[in-house]
């Protein structure tokens, strides 16, 4: 278990999936500019998307708590990337599905859970963390020394 200040972080399991679904659920809510309708489509498979990358290890939720009330959650997924040159190891943590609870927010439980995560990370041997910040977590990300990279998209759809 990790504290900061009165947050306490832990590994979260399969038995927190409906935490992190409200939290995916809200989080959507907060930054998509879909609808309602396509953001409600999305819930089902997102939740046995989690739960299989759960129970197979490849992803871990992190939940913060404080005095025993969930605050905060986000997951860490560990996935392979090709042969890349600057990593002995082909596979990356990527860094998603950050939520902090309105009333608990610029109290520490997001950095909290960033720190817990990118311990994790390291203890596992991963070499490179990545994510897509919203334009809520960007601050909380550059002060922890992410930095922008070469990423770019086009939709095909
Ligand atoms: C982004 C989010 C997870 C941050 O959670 P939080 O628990 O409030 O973050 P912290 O309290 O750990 O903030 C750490 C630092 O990040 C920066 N920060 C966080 N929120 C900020 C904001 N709204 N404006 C400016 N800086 C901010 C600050 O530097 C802050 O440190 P400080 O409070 O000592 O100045 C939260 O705002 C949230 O859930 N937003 C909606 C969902 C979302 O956008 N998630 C991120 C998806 S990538």
């Amino acid at each position: 278990m990790m504290e900061s200040f009165a947050v306490c972080v832990t590994r979260g399991t399969v038995n927190d999936i409906d935490v992190l679904m409200q939290h995916r659920l809200k989080l959507w809510s907060e930054v998509s500019a879909r609808s309602a309708d396509e953001i409600m489509a999305r819930i089902p498979p997102y939740r046995e998307w989690l739960s299989a990358g759960i129970e197979k290890g490849c992803v871990t939720p992190f939940i913060a708590k404080s005095e025993g009330t969930v605050a905060g959650s986000g997951c860490v997924w560990i996935r392979d990337v090709e042969p890349k040159l600057g990593l002995n190891r082909f596979e990356e943590g990527y860094l998603m599905a950050m939520y902090t609870e309105q009333h608990f927010r610029r109290q520490g439980v997001a950095s909290a859970i960033l720190q817990a995560a990118i311990a994790y990370l390291r203890e596992r041997g991963v070499e490179r963390m990545t994510l897509h910040s919203s334009e809520f977590g960007r601050p909380l990300y550059e002060k922890f020394g992410f930095g922008d990279t070469t990423e770019m998209r086009l939709n095909l759809k």
